[in-house]
């Protein structure tokens, strides 16, 4: 029995993971549950399955649902990530959160030896050379849950790494793919928040449709899978049908196929290095029509070359680019800029800054907390105000 631990349980993954370990009882163990505010959710899943530790970011919502549950300890903000992420009765965890507060925890939780289950992508562009060393050292498996970094985990397994010649990232375009500029730019906050294919909580849908998701997968690729930014390759392929391919030294191709659905990646980090039956929707070969696969855009889609350019600079441009992209989607999601501006305040953040190479976890911290203040600051500037 693999007992786990999902920070970001109340989440799209961390609710999708939830249902894979309902569906494997015989398997699969929720022992710890952490979420930022929304105890209601929260409240259900204790009810369900009744996991052993609860943690709760903000504190007044802890105190919430402690009257609602009556239970005790609730485990709260950052300490009571990190407990939780490191106790003896947790073998995997599942990083779901979005944003950059479990990145300590995710630390921690390597340093103690935990399987990681990844799906917070952003930790890994801030700090993927430090974490991926940190993992090697400590002997952890860390699974991507990302779908196409799935995709091309399960491509890899098995093949000497100097045998691979190029990964490719394969990309819906969301929302805005072949849409004019005109009609992009006063696109309605619900055009912006419906993915033509996934399901997934704001701040990733945000970037689907500026097409910076893409740029930040990328660099998520070139850490955990050690190859060089040049030789990983973003495709558009509006079907969203095969979700990753590796080309080897000889040009064979090996490519990942599946319907989009979440709970299948997060199903194989669970069960790695074992794959298990599943009843998740099986792909009708007979029923696809024509598969397509375009370069994408750079010049429509300003974020995606903003994080291609941070991905070749790599170091704390990387957590620059990551931080004010935050600010600037949480800026626009709560209608303080809007959609055309993103990548304006991200280009004119990065502009203000002095890179370091290989920068230590500390410095990552002081970066990513200086690029926030800096894009809050350019997003209140007059010519950022919707009117
Ligand atoms: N959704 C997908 O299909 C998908 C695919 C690939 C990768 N990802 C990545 O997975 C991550 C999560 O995405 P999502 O779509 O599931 O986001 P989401 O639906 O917005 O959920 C975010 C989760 O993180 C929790 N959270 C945020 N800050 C926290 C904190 N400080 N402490 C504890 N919990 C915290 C939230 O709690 P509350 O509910 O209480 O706010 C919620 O459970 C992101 O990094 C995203 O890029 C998602």
């Amino acid at each position: 029995m693999k007992r786990v631990a999902v920070l970001g349980s109340t989440g799209s993954i961390g609710t999708s993971t939830l249902e894979v370990i309902a569906s494997h009882p015989d398997k699969l163990q929720l022992v710890g549950v952490a979420a930022r505010s929304r105890a209601d959710i929260l409240v259900r899943q204790l009810d369900q399955f009744r996991p052993k530790l609860v943690a709760m970011w903000e504190e007044e919502k802890a105190r919430e649902l402690q009257r609602l549950t009556g239970r005790r300890p609730i485990l709260v903000g950052m300490e009571g990530l990190i407990q939780l992420a490191t106790h003896p009765d947790v073998d995997i965890v599942v990083v779901a959160t979005s944003g950059r507060d479990a990145l300590i925890p995710l630390v921690q939780a390597i340093q103690a030896g935990k399987q990681i289950a990844l799906a917070s992508k952003e930790l890994l562009v801030m700090a993927g050379e430090l974490i991926m060393r940190l993992a090697r050292e400590h002997g952890v498996s860390l699974v991507p849950i990302d779908s196409e970094h799935a995709a091309l985990f399960q491509c890899l397994q098995g093949i000497p790494k100097d045998r691979v010649s190029r990964l490719v990232i394969t990309g819906s375009g969301g929302p805005f793919w072949g849409v004019p500029p005109s009609q992009r730019h006063a696109a309605t906050r619900a055009q912006v928040l419906s993915h033509p294919k996934w399901q997934m909580g704001p701040k990733i849908t945000v970037d689907s449709a500026t097409l910076m998701n893409k740029g930040l997968e990328v660099i998520e690729a070139r850490w955990l899978f050690d190859v060089p930014v040049e030789r990983i390759q973003i495709v558009i392929h509006p079907e969203a049908v095969v979700h990753g391919l590796i080309e080897l030294v000889d040009g064979s191709v090996l490519a990942q196929m599946s319907p989009c659905d979440m709970r299948l990646p997060i199903q194989y980090a669970l069960s790695f290095p074992e794959r298990w039956e599943s009843r998740l929707p099986r792909l009708s070969l007979t029923q696809l029509s024509a598969l397509h696969f375009l370069a994408p855009d750079l010049e429509q889609f300003p974020c995606l070359r903003l994080a291609l350019d941070a991905a070749a600079a790599a170091g704390s441009a990387c957590v620059v680019l990551n931080g004010a992209n935050d600010a600037a989607v949480q800026g626009y999601l709560q209608d303080e800029v809007p959609f055309a501006e993103i990548p304006r305040v991200i280009a004119e953040t990065l502009e203000q800054h002095t890179p370091i190479l290989h920068p230590t976890l500390d410095e990552v911290l002081a970066v990513d907390a200086w690029s926030r203040t800096v894009a809050e600051t350019l997003l209140r500037k007059p010519s950022c105000h919707v009117v």
